[in-house]
């Protein structure tokens, strides 16, 4: 306090810790590292678990990975050459220490659970001269927790609550710096800063640095004992990566509090998708009304990518026979609804997955078919159920006139009349039926990960629950609010993919709160195993190259996946991207 010298951050010493937690050294382990995350959002750590023979050969390998020529480099981007896996250990200590101090450690294990990690490599070139130049301009980090473990070449500044910078000290091998993120701060309620920092290079000695990111694959919601009125809540609920995306938008990227911006969206005007009316008796190609509508679902795709669709073609009764179908189906034991199997990935019974454990779904395969929906029916019902099998059917072959009317609209916009038979034959109508429980709570819980359709175009029935949300490309999540004559229409991947990137496919999720559960049907058309999407010539040129190699569907189904393809933020483009 008051003292000339220059400011430093605290040092945490965790080496030859025999740690339990509930020790005494633990405890007041616990303190030191929120005190530490309070005061300076940052700290050091000696970790004496890295042994200085690994660490020299980690920066070794990484001044030979660097020294590799780009075109190899850029090849590499995906592969992980290096394993985070000590530092990841770390990482969950140290959070486990936090979650404990704010008396929260019972929500520690599902945090643990939603967590991936980043590992980067960066190098920072030696400018070869004394004078200061920025090596990595200032920012704060939007992951929850970051590890810093670098060489000996000191450049990262990390500023103070009061605006101070202080020059963090890498002289010892074993130091790591751990750095709160956006996320820890929002889930702290703003207890934890999240520190601005940059790189200022000096000398001539290249720094090379490993930094480990954890993210949540879900969202971070302030714990309630966080909340009091003291401390009264400021950050809604949040879907990590939909902070990252929206970071990477104008809006996000140039907001002063990119976070704050982020949360508070939920809380203005609320937005809505736009409402395209399909129930005009003289929609038919070539009408006038026709040429109107198709105008308003081009802007809306190119925009959304999404829009709620008025369409009364199928008869109420039928609309409400669904849900009493969906609940039967559900109610079914778990040995039953499991019959439901398909030789594609995430075609058959998805469900009891502990990352959500809202969500049960069921696959019906070439749903406007009778005799497969019969066949799937009495695997479910040995003795049958006619009467589900011709709710399915009917309701599949009605909506999917929907399906091929929107895609007509979309040919027919880009030019396409000559590829329309082979386009409409090339796809199934795939009925995928979904549950989400009610979370019985009134905080808000995630039902579905937000994800991209992969398929054509998916449109949606649900019923009077609501809780689809849907990404806007400026960032912000609309609630979907249909009414029992509307349904969701959307554009999936493989579309996005054939039209060279014309129409937007959207981010969505679920979001669920109180007692009812969601029943909704979603019929996606689905491009049959051996069509290889390419998109038209007419589609590529310079203004718009081509963006994806021709791939298969149902392969890239395979990869998507796989981990590789669970981890890839565009699974698609790390699959066939060009
Ligand atoms: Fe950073
Ligand atoms: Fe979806």
């Amino acid at each position: 306090m008051g003292s000339e010298s220059t400011p430093t951050l605290p040092i945490l010493d965790f080496s030859n810790a025999e740690w339990k937690p509930g020790t005494d050294s633990w405890l007041v382990a616990c303190k030191k590292v929120t005190h530490a995350l309070e005061q300076y959002g940052c700290f050091i750590i000696e970790y004496d678990k890295f042994p200085l023979q690994l660490h020299n050969q980690v920066f070794s390998l990484l001044e030979e990975l660097f020294l590799l020529p780009t075109e190899t480099k850029m090849k590499n981007r995906y592969e992980k050459p290096l394993n985070g896996y000590v530092v990841a250990e770390l990482d969950q200590m140290v959070t486990r220490m936090i979650f404990e101090s704010y008396g929260v450690e019972r929500y520690h294990d599902a945090y643990t659970d939603t967590t991936t990690y980043l590992l980067r490599l960066l190098k920072n070139r030696a400018p070869q001269q004394s004078e200061p130049t920025l090596g990595f301009i200032t920012h704060t980090d939007k992951s929850f927790t970051t590890i810093l473990h670098q060489n000996q070449v000191n450049a990262l500044e990390v500023e103070t609550r009061d605006g101070n910078r202080i020059n963090v000290d890498f002289s010892s091998p074993s130091s790591f710096v751990v750095i709160a993120g956006d996320a820890l701060t929002a889930w702290s309620n703003d207890r934890v800063l999240s520190p601005r920092h940059q790189v200022v290079m000096s000398g001539n000695v290249d720094r090379y640095s490993l930094g480990l990111f954890a993210f949540n694959n879900g969202t971070i919601q302030v714990p309630e004992e966080l909340v009091d009125d003291l401390h009264p809540l400021k950050y809604n609920t949040f879907d990590h990566l939909g902070l990252l995306r929206f970071y990477r938008t104008d809006e996000g990227y140039n907001s002063k509090c990119p976070i704050k911006a982020y949360c508070e969206m939920g809380s203005q005007t609320p937005l809505k998708l736009p409402v395209i009316d399909f129930s005009k008796p003289d929609l038919k190609p070539g009408s006038n009304e026709w040429d109107l509508v198709k105008g308003q679902v081009q802007q809306a795709l190119q925009e959304y990518g999404c829009f709620e669709a008025l369409f009364d073609k199928i008869p109420l009764q039928l609309r409400e026979a669904i849900f009493g179908s969906l609940q039967e189906l559900f109610d079914l034991p778990l040995q039953a609804k499991i019959r439901n199997v398909s030789n594609k990935p995430y075609h058959g019974y998805v469900g009891q997955y502990p990352q959500v454990p809202l969500y049960e779904s069921m696959g019906v395969d070439d749903a406007t078919v009778t005799e497969k929906v019969e066949a799937l029916t009495t695997t479910l019902w040995p003795q049958g159920n006619s009467s589900f099998s011709n709710t399915i059917q009917s309701f599949s072959e009605q909506l999917s006139e929907l399906d091929q009317i929107v895609r007509r609209m979309i040919l027919e916009s880009f030019d396409l009349e000559k590829y329309m038979d082979e386009h409409m034959g090339s796809t199934n109508y795939l009925l995928r039926v979904m549950k989400y429980k009610g979370p019985k709570t009134t905080e808000t819980k995630l039902g579905l990960n937000s994800h991209t359709d992969k398929n054509i175009v998916t449109i949606l029935y649900q019923n009077e629950v609501d809780g689809l949300e849907v990404l806007r490309k400026e960032g912000e999540w609309i609630n979907v609010k249909p009414s029992k004559h509307s349904f969701t229409v959307m554009i999936g991947e493989s579309l996005y993919a054939w039209l060279n990137g014309r129409v937007h496919a959207p981010y969505h999720r679920v979001m669920m709160t109180g007692d009812k559960a969601r029943y909704s049907a979603g019929l996606f058309s689905v491009p049959k195993a051996g069509y290889i999407i390419k998109a038209p010539e007419e589609l590529v040129d310079e203004a718009h190259p081509l963006l994806f190699k021709p791939f298969d569907h149902v392969e890239f189904l395979r990869f998507y996946y796989t981990e590789a393809g669970q981890k890839a933020e565009s699974a698609l483009k790390v699959f066939c991207g060009v």
